[in-house]
């Protein structure tokens, strides 16, 4: 299968590209900077893009959107965050419609940020949409894939929560300060957050574009939230192990104890492990 992958130089898709190859399939990259033979150069917020290098798609993977981690919310950096969502995803739908050969899917990233901030009511893909900027540009986002479903492309809008990977996303960035002993809670340490381990995340991509029958928004998460006092505590003593064990009996919290949080523990250490060695993690 061809596939064209957007935003395949950040860290869900500098891991997708590989990911996609190993399994026989060639993959074309959609970038602002190409700097590989076959990538294709386009700017999505001024609807630019080179189609003459475009090898038609039987699927296509779309990452791309300025980061969201990274720097102040000033009024500029939120309105790149929400430009080159919806106009860059408007802009690659419209393209893809006007293919000679459309592809057959589009696999459109979105967030569960979709939801805003919910206290304990459990969400699934049929929940409404929250309040709040996130909220916001996840709905504009997902409406901008319009002109792909219109033109009869089997779209789906991937509502990923927080991705744990070694070497990007949130655990790149609190890893640092943990390992100096400088972490400390995030927030109130109660809010609920949905997380997915990133070779999780690749495989779901992946199972969104062979199956036939997925359409529509679809949530990329672990099945159990977790509140954000467990990745504070996966993430202070996550390397030592048996401290980690002695700590489920120390800790009288229901949300450390909880079945979730074991695995949000696992996905952590099996992440940081490598990267304390020094080694790279390889999503299979
Ligand atoms: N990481 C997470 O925990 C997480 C969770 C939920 C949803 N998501 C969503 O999943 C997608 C991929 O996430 P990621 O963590 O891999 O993102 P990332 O590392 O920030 O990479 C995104 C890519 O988008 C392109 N890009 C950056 N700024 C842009 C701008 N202003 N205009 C157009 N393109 C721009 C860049 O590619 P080029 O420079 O090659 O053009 C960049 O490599 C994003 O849309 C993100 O919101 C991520």
């Amino acid at each position: 299968m061809h596939v064209l992958v957007t935003g395949a130089t950040g860290f869900i898709g500098s891991h997708f590209v590989p990911f996609l190859a190993q399994r026989g399939h060639t993959v074309q990259r959609v970038t602002r900077r190409p700097s590989r033979p076959g990538d294709v150069a386009w700017d999505p917020v001024r609807g630019e893009i080179d189609a003459a290098s475009l090898q038609p798609p039987e699927a296509v993977v779309h990452l791309a959107g300025e980061n969201i981690a990274d720097g102040r919310w000033t009024e500029a950096k939120k309105q790149r965050i929400r430009d080159s969502r919806v106009q860059g995803t408007h802009f690659l739908s419209a393209t893809l419609a006007g293919l000679p050969h459309p592809p057959r899917v589009l696999v459109s990233a979105s967030a569960v940020g979709y939801y805003g901030h919910r206290g304990e009511e459990v969400l699934t893909e049929e929940s409404g949409g929250g309040t709040g900027f996130l909220a916001a540009v996840c709905r504009q986002w997902e409406a901008a894939t319009q002109p792909a479903v219109n033109a009869g492309i089997r779209t789906v809008c991937l509502r990923t929560g927080l991705v744990l990977g070694a070497d990007g996303g949130v655990l790149h960035t609190l890893l640092p300060s943990f390992k100096l002993g400088l972490g400390g809670p995030v927030g109130s340490g109660r809010q609920y957050g949905s997380w997915i381990a990133l070779p999780d995340l690749l495989h779901v991509i992946l199972h969104c574009i062979e199956t036939e029958t997925l359409a529509g928004p679809v949530n990329a998460v672990a099945p159990t939230p977790v509140t954000s006092l467990p990745v504070n505590v996966c993430l202070r003593d996550g390397f030592d192990p048996a401290k980690l064990y002695q700590l489920k009996y120390t800790v009288k919290d229901p949300y450390v104890l909880g079945a979730g949080t074991a695995a949000f523990r696992d996905a952590v250490l099996r992440l940081a492990g490598p990267q304390r060695n020094g080694g790279g993690e390889k999503p299979n």
